[in-house]
């Protein structure tokens, strides 16, 4: 009998490359590690511990009850790319007219539909790092390739040098992806920055992805630095976002990408050709969120900036930790002392201290050595998590 179909290797040597070395996340190793241990603080994922306010998930069962069960808008139904306009409008001023909005099937899928825009095979897309590592992989199963530009660590926190994110480009680059605020790091990119890498991208034709999901997540202000503060309408920029973060919506996986009106039949044929359309009564329920969800969001965000103070001051109280405390996003990226091997160190934190958190080598080039924890949870809760890791700190647990 020949081994065609039936062996795995085989199998797997007869699939696309990108497809096959389409890398594993780093963080559910971890995960799947630790996930059923008793009385476990799992920050390794993120998102927090607040389910979906009952306002939002009453909106998708009316939707239900009213029969809102068929096929629906590509872009997304009218009157969500108009709540999205009014919301964006209220954050920055307007006019945002609604034909700039499309509704995705999660931030994920915005990201990919983003990249499938821009970059193919033999294209190259700048990512600076420690990065959320699906974009470089979503980057890499299009055929482009990802070009990571490490961040530097220092005194002020994390630093991208403007003038390495721009020597990285090349004849090949089409497009420089932002996070910012950053998952893993909080970093937030200055309004003059964002201003001066338009220029440049401007000048090169360049396109600038701009993940803005913690956008609200912000501990300066009422938000962060926006590409919306800098850029014009008909810039090449491309927003992608997402209902997951704001409104506790993650396991709901809708989020939207904002872009010039007149790619709008581009877009809607990339959704087309994948989800086809995202469930209208997600839709109802994200509408509810836009449009009732303020105080929600104000308390989340009130919520986060707490964990973050409790475990910056806890954890920093040990002396063995270095960090630079998050100004946007809901992350500490921190390293200890005489810990290099990150990817142990998680496995080892599930059995010596019960908590859960992800090993920065999954977000790139420049996270090694750090440790990812996701603070935006219960004061009670983070209190609990930030005592088991000080104690275990002190106890100098080194290859314990
Ligand atoms: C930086 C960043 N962008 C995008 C997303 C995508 O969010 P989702 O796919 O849950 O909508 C995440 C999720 O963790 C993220 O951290």
């Amino acid at each position: 009998m020949n081994d065609i179909g039936q062996n795995p290797a085989s199998l797997l040597s007869a699939l696309r490359d990108e497809a096959r070395l389409a890398p594993e996340s780093g963080i559910v190793e971890v995960m799947n590690y630790g996930r059923d241990r008793p009385g476990i603080i799992p920050l390794w994922a993120g998102e927090g511990d607040l389910p979906t306010p009952d306002f939002i998930c009453d909106a998708a069962t009316r939707s239900l009850a009213a029969g809102e069960t068929f096929y629906t808008w590509q872009r997304g139904i009218p009157d969500l790319r108009q709540a999205l306009a009014d919301y964006r409008t209220r954050l920055h001023g307007g006019p945002f007219p609604p034909e700039r909005f499309f509704i995705t099937g999660s931030g994920m899928q915005a990201i990919q539909t983003a990249k499938r825009m821009v970059a193919g095979a033999g294209d190259e897309v700048i990512v600076p790092t420690p990065c959320w590592p699906n974009s470089a992989a979503a980057t890499e199963i299009g055929g482009a390739r990802a070009v990571h530009v490490p961040m530097s660590f220092t005194d002020n926190g994390w630093q991208l040098d403007l003038n390495r994110l721009t020597d990285a480009c090349g004849p090949n680059t089409r497009a420089i992806f932002i996070n910012s605020p950053g998952n893993p790091t909080g970093w937030v990119m200055e309004e003059d920055e964002m201003a001066a890498l338009l220029e440049f991208t401007r000048s090169r034709g360049i396109w600038i992805i701009a993940d803005e999901v913690y956008e609200r997540f912000y501990y300066d202000g009422p938000r962060a630095p926006s590409f919306h503060d800098v850029a014009e309408p008909d810039d090449r920029v491309l927003y992608v976002n997402t209902f997951s973060k704001n409104w506790a919506m993650t396991g709901w996986r809708i989020g939207w990408i904002e872009a010039p009106a007149e790619l709008g039949q581009v877009i809607e044929n990339l959704i087309q050709y994948s989800t086809s359309g995202v469930a209208a009564f997600m839709q109802r329920a994200a509408i509810a969120g836009l449009s009732r969800g303020e105080d929600f969001v104000a308390y989340q965000v009130e919520r986060a900036r707490r964990g973050r103070d409790i475990v910056c001051d806890t954890l920093g109280a040990t002396g063995r930790v270095r960090f630079a405390r998050p100004a946007g996003a809901f992350y500490l990226f921190f390293s200890i002392d005489g810990e290099p091997d990150v990817e142990k160190l998680g496995l080892r934190l599930v059995d010596e201290a019960n908590v859960g958190l992800a090993p920065g080598t999954a977000f790139g080039p420049g996270g090694d050595g750090f440790m990812r924890l996701c603070f935006a949870r219960s004061a009670d809760s983070i209190t609990e998590a930030a005592n088991r890791l000080a104690d275990w700190l002190r106890r100098g647990a080194k290859g314990s």
